[in-house]
């Protein structure tokens, strides 16, 4: 029988180096944070980079990275920088998304674009330049790719933004199909409705209110309910046996 490992020990980062996209707010800097909390070496990635200098200044684990992530030609510069402030990447979180207007008959051609080149283009061009890098070294290492409960469901958001997270999780399977004889781990996290810039607005309003009577807890979430989950998938001591699944974190939404 195999020692029983203490849950601290179990959830330790140390010496894993992560990249997590869209970590100037919300989720991705709650990730950023969460990360680098429990050991991991945290390269934050985004736009704005003022609100990212902020967030390194909270912890000697985590760096700065300014990053668009639909300039897709700059991927390949952008993994070195982040490689010489920490070392070589083993953790991507594909975080950066973007939510978008109304019926598709009123979608115009260029908002279309922009979420499938930000939700979908992105997540495939640095997860496989990041797989690339590991192949290469022959090391190993996991994706986190940031589904939304819309993936499955149509009607609760725009139908731009839920077929791009459709493709996000459809897009992790694969990943995971193909990488996992490279040692890399490839999971989603599917979250219901989290406050955060790009809900508050809508959670405040009176359809946001009406909605969230409809989740069985009664809530929506706080970007803290995601902590759990992000570390039991990026600890490959805890779910190195875990690959392809999607994990929901929505209050049960994906019932009603
Ligand atoms: P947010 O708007 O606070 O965060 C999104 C982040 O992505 C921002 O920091 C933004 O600047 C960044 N970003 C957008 N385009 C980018 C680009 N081209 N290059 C680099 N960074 C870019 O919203 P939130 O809620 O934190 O969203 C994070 C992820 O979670 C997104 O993928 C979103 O679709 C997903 N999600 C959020 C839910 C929610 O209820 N908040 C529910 C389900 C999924």
């Amino acid at each position: 029988m195999s020692q029983i490992t203490p849950a601290q020990q179990l959830f330790d980062l140390t010496g894993e180096v992560a990249l997590v996209t869209g970590a100037s707010s919300g989720l991705g800097r709650r990730f950023a944070e969460v990360l680098a909390a429990h050991g991991a070496k945290v390269v934050a990635a985004a736009r704005r980079t003022d609100r990212l200098k902020d967030l390194a200044a909270t912890s000697p684990n985590i760096s700065a990275l300014a990053l668009d992530v639909t300039d897709t030609k700059a991927i390949p510069a952008a993994l070195d920088e982040a490689e010489r402030a920490f070392g070589p990447l083993t953790l991507l979180v594909n975080n950066a998304g973007i939510a978008s207007g109304g019926r598709i008959v009123n979608t115009q051609d260029g908002e279309w674009e922009q979420v499938i080149r930000t939700n979908v283009d992105a997540v495939w061009h640095l997860s496989r330049a990041f797989a690339e890098r590991i192949i290469a070294r022959k090391g190993s290492g996991a994706i986190i790719n940031i589904a939304s409960l819309v993936a499955g469901r149509v009607g609760l958001s725009s139908a731009s933004y839920a077929i791009s997270k459709a493709a996000v999780l459809h897009m992790s399977k694969a990943q995971a199909w193909e990488w996992a004889r490279h040692g890399i781990r490839v999971n989603a996290i599917s979250p219901g409705f989290i406050a955060s810039e790009m809900t508050d607005e809508y959670l405040a309003s009176p359809a946001g209110q009406d909605m969230i009577k409809r989740v069985p807890q009664r809530r929506s979430g706080q970007p803290s309910d995601l902590d759990g989950t992000l570390l039991l998938l990026a600890s490959s001591r805890a779910s190195g046996f875990i690959t392809g699944a999607e994990i929901n974190v929505d209050g049960g939404h994906a019932l009603a």
